[in-house]
């Protein structure tokens, strides 16, 4: 295993399905009435959240706290970086205190890459801009195999704002490391450019037009819905959002027809939702729904990361 996980492609097929082995032994805990389990023991592990979050700042908390780590949180507000201290300045400091792994969000594109240049501690890339969020990816395809099995041959259709999400990214390289077939599906503004350059003939695809993809033979066995990312558009990238809606949102009849031709399809969003934007409560709250068990393998798919790269290869926490 790498000493950091700064990109879904620093790991390799081996490598990922390792950690999701052992996300699963992990997900055992979380149904025991004591979750606490001694492997982390004396190491320290800060979340430095320079973004906001919810999801993947609570469950790295949760994770390192159920691993009995010593987890403390910063973010940009309450730190010294409010006053005008330096990316390096302040990841230095933290460094200095012996910690034994970094969790960053961060809004740069590459700012998780610059911090392992500097420090000792083990860095885990919680989302940084619009390049990567790797445990997102690895709980995703955690919550998929879960559902549908092995991932070989799947079909996972991924939807919306490609241009400013990091998941998607992480989500193709994960996905196909694990052998499914991707189709991503954006209009035309919020498609990023070259990404149709990435291999057709490798199992990705790309499309403007969301009711072909799911309608035209090759039905889905995933549909992942992404969250418009307003906070990063500087500009018009769609008339108006009742345009989007009709365009590329998951709204209750495109559900009903997807299921109509595959009635095992699995919705995924990562969050956080935009409601009636994107995704509609009736395709959000449906029996084919697994937000929630994303949220829910985001604890168990982190603890094993942080196993992976704090303690070792694996097989103690799966025995
Ligand atoms: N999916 C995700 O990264 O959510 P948060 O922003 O709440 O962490």
């Amino acid at each position: 295993m790498t000493r950091h996980l700064l990109s879904s492609a620093d790991l390799s097929r081996e490598q990922t399905e390792a950690i999701l082995d052992t996300a699963a032994s992990m997900h055992d805990v979380q149904r025991r009435q004591v979750k606490k389990l001694p492997t982390l023991r004396g190491r320290t592990v800060i979340n430095f959240f320079f973004e906001d979050s919810t999801r993947t700042r609570s469950s790295f908390e949760i994770a390192g706290k159920w691993m009995s780590a010593d987890t403390i949180n910063l973010s940009a507000k309450g730190s010294s970086t409010s006053k005008g201290e330096s990316l390096r300045d302040t990841v230095m400091t933290v460094n200095a205190m012996a910690v034994d792994a970094l969790v960053i969000r961060h809004n740069a594109s590459g700012a998780c890459q610059q911090v392992a240049q500097w420090v000792d501690a083990s860095v885990i890339n919680a989302g940084d801009g619009t390049h990567e969020h790797p445990t997102q990816a690895l709980l995703d395809a955690y919550t998929l195999r879960s559902r549908l099995g092995s991932l070989d041959g799947r079909h996972v259709v991924i939807v919306g704002d490609l241009t400013h999400s990091r998941v998607f990214r992480s989500n193709v390289i994960t996905l196909k490391t694990l052998g499914a077939r991707v189709t991503v599906v954006a209009p035309p503004t919020l498609m990023p450019s070259g990404v149709s350059a990435w291999s057709a003939a490798d199992g990705f695809a790309t499309s403007w037009d969301l009711d072909e993809t799911l309608y035209a033979g090759d039905a889905p066995d995933a549909v992942m819905m992404l969250r418009v990312q307003r906070e990063r558009m500087s500009g018009g990238f769609f008339p108006t959002a009742r345009e989007y809606t009709v365009g590329y949102g998951m709204t209750r009849p495109r559900l009903e027809r997807l299921l109509s031709a595959n009635p095992e399809a699995a919705i995924l969003h990562p969050g956080p939702m935009n409601r009636g934007l994107e995704i509609s409560a009736d395709a959000a709250d449906s029996a084919n729904s697994l937000v929630l068990d994303q949220v829910s393998a985001g604890v168990a798919v982190r603890m094993s990361v942080l196993y992976h790269l704090l303690a070792g290869d694996g097989s103690e926490a799966a025995a």
